[in-house]
C-alpha cells in the first residue's frame, strides 16, 4: 500500500494532523509555567483543528475527588463535576482515556448540551504524574472518536503539561 492510500481513511474522516498540532502547541506554550494559560491555549488550538470538535475544555482537580471547569471553547459547560459522575469523573477516577461513542448509552453522562452525541475525555498529568484534571472533547456526531484521537491528544497534553519534548 502506498503512503497516500494509507493516509486516505484519516483524510476522509477529517482527523487533524496531530503531529502539526503537537508542534504548534509545543511552540506556543514553550517556557510558560502557568497551567491555566496553557489550558486556554490547548483548548483553543484543539477546538479549531477539527470540525468534529464541538466543545473542548478542561476540568481541573480543585479538591479531593472534585473537578471544576477550566478554560474551554464552545457553549456553556457545567461548573462542577465530582469524580463519581459523568465521563469526566470516570477519566479522573480511573486515570484512563474514556471514549464514548454514544453518550446516551453511558450511565451518568452529564448533558451540558443536548446536541452532544459522542465524546472523548483524557486525564491530564503533570511531569511528576500528578493528576491536574481532565481534557474533555464533545462532538455532535455519533462515534466521532477513536484510538488515533486518543494517541494524538495524549501527545498534545504531554508536550503542554508533562514536560515532554514535541
Ligand atoms: N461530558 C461531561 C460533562 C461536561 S460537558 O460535556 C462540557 C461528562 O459527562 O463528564
Amino acid at each position: 500500500m502506498s503512503g497516500a492510500e494509507a493516509e486516505a481513511p484519516d483524510q476522509v474522516r477529517g482527523a487533524p494532523d496531530y503531529e502539526s498540532l503537537v508542534q504548534r502547541v509545543a511552540a506556543l506554550v514553550e517556557g510558560e509555567p502557568d497551567i491555566v494559560a496553557k489550558m486556554a491555549t490547548v483548548a483553543c488550538e484543539v477546538y479549531w483543528s477539527d470540525g468534529r470538535f464541538d466543545w473542548t475544555g478542561f476540568y481541573r482537580v480543585v479538591a479531593p475527588e472534585l473537578l471544576k471547569i477550566g478554560p474551554y471553547q464552545g457553549g456553556h459547560g457545567c461548573l462542577v463535576i465530582p469524580f463519581s459522575r459523568g465521563v469526566c469523573g470516570a477519566a479522573a477516577r480511573t486515570g484512563e482515556v474514556q471514549i464514548v461513542p454514544d453518550v446516551d448509552a453511558f450511565p451518568g453522562h452529564i448533558a451540558c448540551a443536548s446536541t452532544t452525541r459522542s465524546e472523548i475525555v483524557l486525564p491530564v498529568l503533570d511531569a511528576d504524574g500528578q493528576l491536574l484534571g481532565v481534557f474533555d472533547i464533545d462532538s455532535d456526531r455519533p462515534d466521532a472518536f477513536d484510538d488515533r484521537d486518543a494517541a494524538g491528544l495524549r501527545r498534545v497534553l504531554e508536550v503542554a503539561f508533562g514536560g515532554k519534548d514535541a
